[in-house]
């Protein structure tokens, strides 16, 4: 019998690894998916007891975390509690606090040695004002002022001079911009270098090194405009040579994992290092308990085997320390198509056409089925196209022709992927 898996989330990053595990033959339910997926659960007010109600009626093998939220909201605890048979890919709350508290990760990337910015904790304003002015009086020329919990991918504020920063921190401990988010902050050293993605899937002591990329996070061409969830990514990142990547292993995932068994966390499931790479040294600038999106859509169609399914038996039955994946060599270059407007205000409710005519990997997002069956626009990002090439210049290529095949009214994308 085929396996019950049971994906938690509805973005571009849920559609790959669903795509994925379809295509090992697993049988795969979204919730809530989208559009891509062939089978989901309709969402629910209350996702906690929406999720309750689904395990209670149908037996799933393994539930897939996707986005961080259900593990910061303890839903994963909920399952290994009520559902012992089902196996969570996915950390428990507490470790999940690597991610939903900048400040928890922080301290113990300090604590156990993992390269990181200087920085500093505040919840007083006064206090966290005057340390601000102080670190420009000495001469930073940028800061960084983060909001500890989740604020949707928008709590960092990178600041030019000390009134900003003091605004931002202010606006976060005053409760406007996040509300209970940015009780606390974090202001730490700005880092100038080169951003990398690099991902695991782990158990706590063994782990996969998956392939690594570099995503494209503002919104317009040549980095400008506003931050977004990314607006495409390259598989693997031209940042990291082989030395580079050592480095990272020995300084970055292995003092990390030693943290997270000391300190006890449950951590089976992708862990996602967010690097800046230095003068040629790498430094986190913050951890995700899931993979990326877009970075998924490109580092999935890259991975040649096993599959995803094989790899999560591996880590269900302890056996991840012996598996071998094979990398393929290619480069993949993601495009993600998003409504015009986004990431601020856009339209919904357009027919999204053509995808008929695309044989490459395309990953849905903000889109729905209507009652005719056609795919409509749903949301900001619609939908990512992955190419595979054999160097940067033929996987841009492929994935450009194949987003020239795909319209809907508003459609807009980068057109500067892969050209670092
Ligand atoms: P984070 O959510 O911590 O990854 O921050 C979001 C983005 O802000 C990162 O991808 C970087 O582009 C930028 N950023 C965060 N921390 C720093 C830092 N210490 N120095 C420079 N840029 C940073
Ligand atoms: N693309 C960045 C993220 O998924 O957090």
């Amino acid at each position: 019998m085929n396996e019950k898996i049971l994906i938690l989330g509805g973005g571009g990053r849920e559609h790959a690894l669903c795509a994925a595990l379809e295509a090992a033959g697993a049988e795969v339910y979204g919730f809530p998916g989208n559009a891509g997926f062939t089978r989901v659960f309709a969402p629910e007010a209350d996702a906690t007891s929406g999720l309750r109600n689904i395990l209670r009626q149908t037996r799933f093998d393994f539930v897939v975390l996707g986005s961080e939220q259900p593990a910061a909201d303890g839903q994963t605890d909920l399952i290994r509690n009520e559902f012992p048979e089902v196996f969570v890919v996915g950390p428990s709350q507490s470790a999940a606090r690597l991610e939903s508290s900048k400040a928890f990760a922080k301290r113990l990337m300090q604590k156990y040695g993992v390269p990181t910015a200087r920085y500093d904790e505040f919840s007083d304003p006064r206090a966290a004002e005057n340390h601000i002015r102080r670190r420009f009086s000495e001469g930073a020329k940028k800061i960084v002022v983060k909001a500890d919990g989740l604020a949707a991918g928008k709590g960092v504020v990178v600041a030019e001079s000390p009134d900003e920063a003091v605004a931002a921190a202010c606006a976060m401990l005053d409760g406007t911009l996040f509300g209970a988010a940015g009780k606390n902050v974090v202001v730490e050293a700005f880092l100038d270098g080169v951003e990398a993605s690099v991902f695991i899937l782990t158990d706590g002591q063994d782990y996969l090194l998956l392939p690594s990329a570099t995503d494209y996070k503002r919104r317009f061409d040549g980095h400008t405009g506003p931050n977004t969830g990314g607006m495409g990514a390259v598989s693997p990142s031209p940042h990291l040579d082989d030395a580079l990547l050592q480095s990272i292993v020995e300084k970055i995932i292995g003092p990390t994992l030693a943290a997270i068994r000391a300190e006890n966390l449950e951590y089976p499931g992708f862990l996602f290092f967010g690097l800046m790479i230095c003068g040629g040294e790498p430094y986190v600038l913050e951890y995700n308990v899931r993979l990326g999106d877009p970075e998924t859509q490109a580092i999935l169609p890259r991975i040649v085997s096993p599959s995803l399914l094989e790899m999560f038996k591996a880590l269900r039955d302890g056996r991840l320390g012996r598996v071998k994946l094979e990398i393929s060599p290619q480069t993949a270059v993601t495009v993600v198509c998003v409504s015009a407007g986004y990431p601020g205000k856009h339209t919904t409710g357009e027919i999204v056409a053509g995808l008929e005519n695309v044989a490459l990997p395309v990953y849905l997002a903000g889109a729905r089925r209507d009652e005719n069956g056609r795919v409509r626009t749903a949301g900001g990002r619609v939908l990512a196209v992955t190419g595979l090439g054999d160097d940067l210049a033929d996987a841009r290529q492929a994935a450009y022709q194949a987003v020239a095949k795909i319209c809907f009214e508003s459609i807009d994308f980068r057109r500067d992927v892969g050209m670092f």
